[in-house]
């Protein structure tokens, strides 16, 4: 075991390990009910995205009205560094749409996708294999008309049977397709099942060796950090998220969990993203303030709760060496230091530093009537606050020189 908070990977940087990170927070974190975002909200964000490191950035489905259209276009314009990425279901009129809004992008890709479980063919489609498989040869080939850089995903793969799995991402591999995508649309599958997906797919589908695979995982079982990691292990280099895990119904994998998984256990993986984590903390802030979506105060990594420390166990082992109940530093996401909440769970160590922090120097005396005061007063009130630990030892300090 190294040390975990320097989170410095020792050994060189790999391009095979790379992780690309793809952030549909504009596209899939958009349908998440409620957190529809303004022209002007989308550009913010995206320029944040490009600034932070984020090598593809899902700026919208520009079929779905004039204004993602026109979002796709800007962020299209504006984009400094991002892949800018347009999403298309499998027609002609989505794909043009999608090819005219990253028309302007230095580096543009699009996105096409169908269904390919049995019950999105019979049920949302009403299509055949065959036909399925006509769509998907037609859509990848339009979309080589518009760029090279194509992305092709089965919806619904971790419910499709495998054979027909394999036969449609080889035609879309054949098509020009360049990244393949393996979507576990309903959040259903478990770490170890999307681990035996990718592999069964590398081993069995001539060309995915070419192309670059692709986890989009969404979290309804709680799973979406973790299997979108099994399938890296099993041997994707792309890995679709959103910020604060925004999205569809329980949203989608969280970029901050995924970036920050592979940078903190760097002693069990070789991989690398290019996401300036130190942004993390402000990502989130604009994302959740520009949604009005709020971040659960235990949420992993940026929830308000994530450096703080209330028992006093903790608190004590925290003071006297960090990484005791720290994994990461609150420096290498953005948040300036961890915090020692003070409340009825405090101990000594914890109260002491904090009357330092706030200018007092007691002598044992004062100090233990003023810690039992505070004890009695935590019992009393759900948050304490600086200012009532003032008033409690000025209070102490006053009564001891009547
Ligand atoms: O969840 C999903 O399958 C999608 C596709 C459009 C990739 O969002
Ligand atoms: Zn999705």
């Amino acid at each position: 075991m190294t040390s975990v908070t320097d989170n410095a990977p020792a050994a060189p940087k790999r391009d095979e390990d790379k992780i690309l990170i793809f952030d549909t927070t504009l596209r899939d974190g958009e349908q998440c009910p409620g957190a529809t975002m303004t022209f002007e909200e989308k550009l913010q964000v995206a320029e944040l995205l490009d600034d932070m490191g984020v090598d593809i950035i899902e700026a919208g489905f520009p079929i779905a009205s004039e204004g993602d259209f026109e979002a796709v276009t800007e962020i299209s314009k504006l984009a400094r560094q991002s892949v800018i990425c347009g999403l298309a279901r499998a027609n002609f009129a989505d794909i043009d749409r999608a090819g005219e809004a990253i028309k302007h992008a230095k580096r543009s890709r699009i996105h096409t996708f169908i269904g390919t479980s049995p019950l999105h063919r019979q049920h949302q489609l009403q299509l055949s294999q065959d036909e399925v498989f006509e769509r998907v040869v037609a859509s990848v080939t339009r979309a080589r008309g518009y760029t090279d850089d194509v992305e092709w995903s089965a919806m619904d793969a971790t419910r499709t049977e495998h054979d027909y799995l394999c036969r449609v991402c080889e035609a879309a591999i054949k098509a020009g397709a360049t990244t393949i995508n393996i979507p576990d649309t309903v959040g259903y599958a478990l770490p170890e099942e999307y681990f035996d997906l990718i592999t069964m797919l590398r081993t069995r589908v001539p060309g995915m060796d070419k192309v670059v695979i692709s986890t989009h995982c969404h979290d309804d079982l709680g799973l979406a950090a973790a299997n979108s990691l099994a399938g890296v292990r099993a041997g994707a280099r792309q890995i679709e998220c959103t910020i604060n895990g925004l999205g569809e119904r329980a949203g989608n994998a969280a970029l901050e969990e995924i970036v920050m998984a592979v940078r903190t256990r760097h002693d069990l993986m070789p991989h690398h993203t290019g996401i300036k984590t130190e942004m993390l903390s402000r990502a989130s802030k604009l994302v959740s303030a520009v949604t009005n979506f709020p971040v659960q105060y235990n949420k992993a990594i940026v929830g308000r709760n994530a450096f703080a420390h209330e028992s006093g166990i903790h608190q004590d082992g925290v003071l006297k060496h960090t990484e005791t109940y720290e994994i990461m530093t609150p420096e290498s996401v953005g948040v300036g230091k961890s915090s020692l909440v003070m409340g009825k769970h405090s101990g000594r160590a914890a109260f002491k530093s904090k009357l330092k922090e706030l200018g007092y120097n007691l002598g044992d005396n004062a100090m233990e009537d003023a810690f039992n005061r505070f004890k009695a007063l935590a019992d009393r009130k759900k948050h304490v606050y600086d200012e009532d630990i003032e008033a409690l030892v000025d209070d102490g300090v006053a009564h001891m020189n009547d």
